[in-house]
């Protein structure tokens, strides 16, 4: 496993693998601190293409000011070892003056699905978002990049910008990866008290809820699904939620109709959330 740090260094690596092979370039870009989720997203890389490469850059570009860059979990020694346990072939962790060594002029910015949910509480996160992926992608060049469902909004915007721009990239969505508890893996999962991380078990719980509402009844609202979930989340005294919407998925638009398994409903729908418990913001979804 090679670890580089600059982007000249990646570009020579790549342009050289490109030279000598007819193999694919698999992508999995993270801001670190790798979990099993994200060990699982570089086993499907490493399954499906010829040579895996792994970021690591915890992006400023896509914090507001209020939140938590600086405080973001890093542990590159660790991560390294995850990495390396997967098979990754490299690992690109780049300063952020090495990816902005000048301010930015320029910005990737995907409208629509990025007024809603995450979008809408997090004002700048998918510019920041969509902006290092483009320049990754522009950097590594892969033929398939992976990310994980558990920021299904994330995915939806990044084959978004990818069709928009005819970025040559296959976008693969990977599961979310839970806790045997049922809490979503996450790097912010640390952040969590004892009892916040045992209260917040109440979100996978609402989205099981959910599941066997769909399966138990022949047609129901969105809005029925909503007061569900928000229910059960209340029911946890040290949730405060940000948001609870049932939308269609990957288009982010509103339901209009109720939702009626008879009827042959074209698109797949996403029941997503955002609850902080204490300080720490936690995201969920089921996509039915
Ligand atoms: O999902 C993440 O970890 C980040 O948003 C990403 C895609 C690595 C961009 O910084």
């Amino acid at each position: 496993m090679e670890v580089i740090y600059s982007i000249n260094d990646l570009r020579a690596r790549i342009r050289s693998y490109r030279r000598n092979n007819d193999q694919s370039v698999g992508f999995v870009p993270t801001m670190g601190f790798l979990h099993e989720g994200h060990a699982s997203l570089l086993n499907e890389a490493r399954q499906q293409s010829g040579l895996v490469v792994l970021s690591i850059f915890v992006n400023p570009l896509q914090f507001g000011p209020n939140e938590d860059f600086e405080q973001y979990p890093r542990n590159t020694e660790q991560d390294l070892q995850v990495a390396e346990a997967a098979g990754v072939d490299i690992v690109f962790i780049p300063e952020v003056k090495e990816m902005y060594p000048v301010p930015m002029h320029t910005n990737v910015s995907v409208t629509g699905l990025t007024s809603r949910l995450c979008g809408a509480s997090r004002p700048g996160h998918f510019d920041g978002v969509a902006t290092v992926v483009s320049k990754l992608f522009h950097l590594v060049q892969p033929d398939q990049a992976f990310f994980g469902l558990k920021d299904a909004q994330q995915v939806a915007v990044i084959q978004q910008m990818v069709n928009d721009l005819n970025i040559p990239v296959e976008i693969i969505p990977c599961p979310i990866l839970r806790e045997p508890n049922g809490l979503a893996m996450s790097s912010r999962n640390v952040y969590l008290s004892v009892d916040e991380r045992k209260q917040a078990l109440v979100l996978s719980q609402s989205l099981e809820k959910a599941k066997d509402f769909v399966q138990a009844n022949s047609s129901y609202t969105s809005v029925e699904l909503k007061e569900l979930v928000t229910e059960h989340i209340a029911s946890a005294p040290l949730a405060e939620i940000d948001y609870v919407e049932v939308l269609a998925y990957p288009t982010l638009e509103p339901l209009e109709n109720s939702i009626s398994r008879s009827s042959d409903h074209p698109t797949s729908f996403i029941i997503a959330l955002a609850v902080k418990f204490g300080k720490t913001r936690l995201i969920d979804n089921l996509i039915l």
